[in-house]
């Protein structure tokens, strides 16, 4: 059996693919609430310096790895990082894992989100928050998410469908277009929202700060927090999340390009892109008009349980102050551009898997994109039903942060050490359409293994880390503090899903592994070996 053929349309399309995986709901919910939660201007500088000494330095090995590994027609983390460590070492396979795994938890949760999106662009055209207060709009939420009625499931339904059509429809002829389309009215409606923030005046409908307020409090450079661990493992996790770094998903995309395509130029079109549209559109809408109506205070208090409650609780509310028809257009710009945001980050966790099942078992591509709508509606069910006890927010910590990074400080190593960093080097430039900063060479070498071993032992050790974690410390300690019996059962149920949930993600993590270990038999049976592919 040999590998499947299938390759990008266009640059513009690989370019806007790309950036589309990157650019989701991390950049306009997770961003802002990252940044105000820690201190506005104190979080931007670990930020951006994570993003040079970390982001930058594993896109380049990411897009490198994965045009590698489509050399030999590999196009999933597993046998990519097989072939990356030229197949010596068994173990790496089993490294990829995560690259699998990752996309499948997270897309688990993460369809959910989207299709939140989808029923609030919905509800802002029909009007639906209309004459409703700030506790009732917020309730809306409440109601939603408790599934008081079916639409949240039909919502989701269309969801998975629609992500399930456009991967069956391949790379070109869907993920291509959808990002085609998807991307530029992103950004007009980010344009438009954000001028709309920036603008906004003390006074006007209702506002009690200028817009710029908010922007202040993210701009103003802040250097107290510099000492600060808790702020940097912030910083470093959201230049994960957002970048779509330590994922496997940007290997995947990169392993379906032609070998005499760029991957420095492309690498950092894509990843500035992302930057672009994080911190100038995604810092100048939830932060300046949350700001500018409630104060800093009470949007750093708001802020406490992530950018989902002022998104959705909140945002819906506020626009309803600038009169019936500019409510409607901000919401359904709102919603719209998370939506758009969402959709082209789940195709690219589709991706993936889809790779691996046709690498590896030769299915069709519609057949596995139908698998992975499938996977993603059974792992998803426990999220979408027992989201009140937390299930959504374990699947979020495990595969959509500790995973990340221990992925990504193996693969480093991996790159720079184990392939060798001339060869590592050298991969990178290979028909370079920029020059790389020899600079790279040794971040990559030395500097990025050593933040991302700080970052892993940071997250095991400190304070509500890992370890903590593992131990339920904040549970364990809000059921002591807890009087009422019924809080405490409360407390008790979601201690079972939290454990449950783990559990579950550890059988899935260990399934995934058990289907790479039948995949290399039959890689043996058919004695195929990596043979790299001519263009
Ligand atoms: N980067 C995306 C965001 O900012 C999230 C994302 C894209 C992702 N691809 C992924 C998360 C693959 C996990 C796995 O929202």
């Amino acid at each position: 059996m040999s590998a499947h053929k299938e390759a990008w349309g266009s640059r513009v399309g690989l370019v806007l693919a790309m950036a589309g995986n990157a650019v989701g709901l991390g950049n306009f919910l997770r961003f802002p609430a990252q940044a105000i939660q820690n201190g506005g201007g104190a979080f931007i500088i670990p930020y951006l310096i994570c993003f040079l000494l970390m982001g930058i330095p594993l896109l380049f090995v990411e897009w490198s790895m994965g045009r590698f590994g489509g050399r030999f027609g590999d196009h999933s983390t597993p046998f990519i990082l097989n072939s990356v460590s030229g197949g010596k070492r068994a173990w790496w396979k089993y490294v990829g894992v995560f690259g699998i795994f990752t996309n499948l938890a997270v897309a688990a949760y993460y369809c959910y989100l989207e299709s939140w999106t989808l029923a609030y662009v919905w509800r802002s055209i029909s009007g639906a928050f209309a004459g409703n207060d700030a506790a009732a709009v917020s309730q809306m939420f409440t109601d939603y998410v408790s599934l008081g009625t079916s639409e949240p499931i039909v919502f989701w339904i269309i969801c998975l469908l629609l992500n399930t059509w456009i991967l069956s429809r391949g790379l070109a002829g869907g993920v291509e277009v959808a990002a085609k389309v998807g991307m530029p009215l992103l950004i007009f409606f980010g344009v438009f929202l954000a001028v709309r923030g920036i603008t906004l005046t003390a006074g006007e409908a209702g506002a009690v700060y200028d817009g710029t307020e908010g922007l202040n409090f993210l701009w103003t450079p802040d250097f107290s927090s510099i000492w600060d661990f808790k702020v940097w493992l912030a910083a470093a996790g959201q230049v994960f999340f957002t970048l779509s770094v330590g994922m496997g998903s940007i290997q995947c995309y990169a392993s379906y390009l032609r070998q005499r395509d760029d991957v420095a130029l492309n690498a950092m079109s894509a990843g500035w892109m992302n930057e672009f549209v994080e911190v100038v559109l995604g810092a100048a809408i939830l932060i300046p008009i949350s700001v500018g109506y409630l104060g800093i205070e009470r949007v750093v208090e708001l802020t406490q349980t992530g950018g989902l409650g002022l998104g959705f609780r909140t945002l819906p509310y506020l626009f309803q102050q600038w009169g019936p028809i500019l409510a409607a257009l901000a919401g359904m710009a709102w919603f719209g551009l998370l939506f758009f945001a969402g959709v082209t980050s789940s195709l690219a966790m589709g991706t993936p898997v889809m790779g691996f099942l046709r690498d590896e078992f030769g299915w069709r591509r519609e057949r596995a994109a139908w698998a992975f709508g499938a996977l993603v509606f059974i792992l998803g069910a426990p999220t979408v039903f027992f989201f009140s006890y937390g299930v959504f927010d374990e699947y979020d910590y495990w595969a959509g942060s500790v995973s990340l990074v221990v992925f990504a400080m193996f693969e480093i190593i991996l790159f720079a050490w184990v392939f060798g960093m001339d060869n590592a080097w050298a991969e990178i430039n290979r028909n370079a359409d920029m020059k790389v900063p020899v600079i790279y060479k040794y971040i990559i070498k030395y500097v990025t293994p050593v933040i991302l071993i700080c970052v892993f032992f940071g997250s095991l050790l400190s304070s509500g880390g890992i370890l903590d974690k593992i131990a339920n410390k904040d549970l364990h300690a809000q059921i002591a503090a807890a009087t009422d019996p019924a809080q405490v059962t409360e407390l008790e149920k979601t201690l079972t899903f939290v454990n449950g949930s783990r559990l579950l993600l550890v059988v899935i993590f260990a399934l995934i592994a058990l289907l790479v270990y039948l995949a290399q038999r039959k890689r043996n049976r058919e004695g195929r070996v990596p043979i790299p592919s001519r263009e």
